[in-house]
């Protein structure tokens, strides 16, 4: 039986208890090697429902991911099945050189040190961004951080990739190499962001949010899309 790489059964997300939910009972799966853009203007809950997926944040209701109930005692399981891009990438970098950060996962898995930094340099390679491997993480440019917290996250090439607004301080070269990686792979990927071109050119469906709750799932947002082109918010 093949398992979708992610499932959301009625799935609320709270930050604080008290609060009203800022994900509210949302319900889909991710089939295997499909590439899922999340659609929704600031605040929606994009960022709320993906860390929830990732254990980031607790939730009411079911998340399966490749299968497996997420839940306290599979948290960990659960992680080594998916690769995790942050909002903010600083966030995700935490070790003294960019070599060391894109290797972790790989020492994690139980890969020697050699292989793993072999494997880290190739990563790095890929996206381009080879010449920063002896760097310290704080010396990078905000689009270098990012590439650099992808290559990490793709290190142990994942069955599903979590993506928060992976495109965002990317430069026109390296959004199109993102988007030739993203298409190459076999992973599931749920990419949230508002950077539509993008998300076209890699993904198959679209999934918007609108206060936390799924307005649209298919294949075509267009007209979601316009509603927004037409509306306004009070700065
Ligand atoms: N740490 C937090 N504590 C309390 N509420 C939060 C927190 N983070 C987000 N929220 C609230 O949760 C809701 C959804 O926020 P979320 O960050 O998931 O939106 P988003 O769709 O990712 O927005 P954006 O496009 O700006 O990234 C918002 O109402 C926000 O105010
Ligand atoms: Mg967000």
């Amino acid at each position: 039986m093949s398992h979708p790489a992610l499932s959301f059964r009625d799935v609320s997300v709270r930050h604080e208890p008290d609060d009203e939910p800022s994900v509210a009972s949302v319900s889909f799966s991710v089939a295997r090697r499909e590439r899922i853009a999340l659609l929704g203007l600031n605040g929606s809950g994009k960022t709320t429902l993906l860390m929830s997926a990732a254990g980031l944040l607790a939730h009411d209701g079911t998340i399966l991911v490749d299968g497996v109930e997420l839940t306290r005692h599979t948290l960990a399981e659960v992680r080594g099945k998916l690769g995790y891009l942050f909002n903010v990438p600083e966030d995700q970098l935490l070790f003294p050189r960019v070599i060391d950060d894109v290797a972790f996962g790989l020492l994690q898995k139980g890969i020697s040190h050699s292989e793993a930094t072999t494997q880290a340099l190739e990563a790095l390679g890929v996206l381009g961004i080879a010449h920063l491997a002896q760097l310290p993480p704080h010396h990078l440019s905000h689009g270098q951080s990012q590439r650099v917290a992808l290559a990490g996250a793709l290190i142990t090439s994942p069955p599903l990739l979590l993506l928060d607004e992976p495109s965002a301080a990317l430069d026109p070269p390296a959004r199109r190499s993102l988007t030739r990686l993203l298409n190459g792979l076999t992973a599931a990927v749920v990419v949230a962001t508002h950077d539509v071109p993008f998300a076209r050119s890699v993904c198959t469906r679209f999934v918007v949010l609108e206060q936390g709750r799924v307005v649209f799932d298919g294949t075509d947002p267009t007209a979601v899309l316009e509603r927004w082109e037409r509306a306004t918010v009070r700065l």
